[in-house]
């Protein structure tokens, strides 16, 4: 948000998340060592994991990503006459900004502020973008707003329309997300929610989203050891782990694993743990809801005239809720 020299807008960058290598390496191995192993799903996205995460977004079977922008295209007008133009459009893992770019034309705001865990995701983009829009305020924030979302002075007053696209909400518990979801009124009070939801279909769509043919999904999930040998110093050997991905319908939820294909010992600095053939790993859980279950999570988070649009197939949701 600053102007140089030569009088051009240039994106303003803030980067508050800074990782504790001791605490993230605790809970790495505190993770390891339970009864049931699990690793939380924000390490599946190092530089490969997030690129990889990107081509998912492009195989025929993952259909939140297209289905959600066929939605937005179609009902941008519609969309936008639910939220306030001229506000801070915050975009919440923001990534490569593309999807909040398309709504500036409906949404005219104010100002973007991309949120992502690193402004190093995000520099590249902002810069693109202020060369298309030279006299929109830019701000990218670093923040890991998956534990905490409090957002810094430098976002400014004024209504804000928080951006939450992509489903990312499932991959919190319903407890977690009613959390997040009253954090998120909070940020956006006097202004409005923008979410993206995945809804409940049928498993023999929802399973080959997140074990495709291809081996794109298996890659992104197996990558997240590749991630682990480095933050932990572990020396998990990735040719010993298979990909499964199964829906639990009484939970509503996909879960993913890692399974050890063979007895084998993973050590790191400071432990190790045998893991048993077919023994598992958690890695991540993907909630799907129904149209009415989400409605009633937002009320819940104390949002009010609460609108929603879907695709013809009810696949995905997107909806508007006003923090008042
Ligand atoms: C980022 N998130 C919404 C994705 C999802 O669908 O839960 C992550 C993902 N995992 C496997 N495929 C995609």
């Amino acid at each position: 948000m600053s102007v140089d020299s030569s009088h051009q807008r240039q994106p303003g960058l803030i980067q508050i998340y800074r990782p504790d290598a001791a605490a993230v390496r605790a809970e790495l191995a505190a993770g390891l060592l339970g009864p049931a192993a699990r690793i939380a799903p924000k390490y599946l996205y190092d530089a490969l994991g997030s690129r990889l995460f990107a081509a998912i977004t492009e195989l025929a079977e993952y259909y939140p990503t297209r289905t959600e922008a066929e939605i937005l295209a179609r009902h941008a007008t519609d969309i936008a006459s639910a939220l306030p133009t001229g506000a801070t459009l915050v975009d919440l893992g923001a990534g490569n900004c593309e999807k909040a770019a398309r709504l500036f034309d409906y949404l005219k705001p104010a100002r973007y502020v991309a949120v992502d865990i690193s402004v190093d995701f995000l520099h590249q983009a902002l810069h693109c973008l202020q060369r298309e829009h030279p006299l929109l305020e830019l701000l990218g924030v670093g923040l890991d707003f998956s534990t905490q979302l409090v957002l810094p002075p430098q976002v400014g007053t004024g209504p804000r329309v928080v951006f939450y696209p992509g489903s990312s909400i499932g991959n919190f518990t319903p407890a977690e997300a009613l959390a997040f979801l009253r954090q998120a009124r909070e940020v956006s009070q006097g202004g409005a929610l923008l979410i993206g939801v995945d809804l409940v279909k049928p498993v023999s769509v929802l399973e080959p989203a997140y074990d495709d043919a291809l081996g794109v999904t298996a890659a992104f999930n197996r990558n997240m050891l590749l991630h682990l040998n480095g933050l932990l110093g572990s020396n998990f050997d990735i040719a010993h782990w298979r990909h499964r991905a199964r829906f639990d319908t009484e939970q509503s939820r996909i879960e993913m694993y890692l399974d050890a294909m063979q007895d084998q010992l993973v050590q790191w600095p400071g432990g190790e743990r045998l893991f048993r053939r077919g023994e598992a790993i958690h890695t991540e859980n993907s909630y799907k809801y129904s149209v009415p279950g989400f409605e009633a999570l937002l009320s819940e988070a104390g949002f009010a005239q609460i609108r929603c649009w879907t695709d013809r197939q009810n696949w995905f949701a997107v909806f508007t809720a006003q923090a008042a």
